[in-house]
């Protein structure tokens, strides 16, 4: 239940726009409307015509986010509740089920002591932990030059880490930059 979920069409898309991405240096997010529309309309146009237009329009996931990938284990709870969360934020997810993700966090590079229970890549970048949608939103908008953004651990209250009674543990998602330092993101 990952890839198959989201409509052809609309994958491949997503998927080009994100190698588009990650293969060119810091591309301006595109302001114009024209070309933020344009997935959109492809994805419609490609669609079959069983598919009617309005519900190409009220998929969940926005053409203008690239492709998040998460690898987690088939087990993890609080990884689904990640998952969800950055789905209602407009992005396209896939998930990829692996019982030992040393090796994904190993070939990315994220730092030693700075992991947590799962694992995402997006647009060149890689996502660890449960952090904020909006601190992936700004990474792609500033993109700096750097590897990706950390929440070591799994601080309660961040997405995914909710808990009934509301507690919200401070917690900082960190900057990775290119020689694998952390220097503070957002402070929660
Ligand atoms: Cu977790
Ligand atoms: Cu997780």
């Amino acid at each position: 239940m990952t890839s198959s979920t989201i409509p052809r069409a609309l994958l491949a898309c997503v998927s080009l726009a994100a190698l588009t991405a990650c293969a060119r240096e810091p591309a301006p997010v595109a302001q114009d409307a024209t070309a933020a529309r344009t997935p959109a309309v492809q994805s419609a146009a490609t669609s079959r015509p069983a598919v009617p237009a309005t519900q190409v329009a009220a998929a969940p996931a926005s053409p203008a986010l690239p492709l998040v990938v998460v690898h987690k284990s088939p087990t993890c709870g609080c990884c689904g509740l990640w998952v969800e969360h950055m789905r209602q934020a407009g992005f396209p997810v896939e998930v990829r089920e692996m019982d030992d993700l040393g090796l994904v966090k190993q070939r990315l590079g994220i730092p030693y002591g700075k992991g947590s229970c799962h694992t995402a890549e997006v647009a060149g970048y890689f996502v660890e932990g449960h952090v904020p949608a909006g601190d992936v939103k700004r990474l792609l908008a500033q993109r700096p030059k750097a590897k990706g953004l950390v929440l070591p651990g799994m601080p309660l209250g961040s997405p995914g880490m909710e808990v009934p009674d509301g507690t919200v543990q401070p917690y900082t998602v960190e900057l990775v930059d290119p020689s694998g330092n952390t220097t503070a993101f957002a402070h929660h």
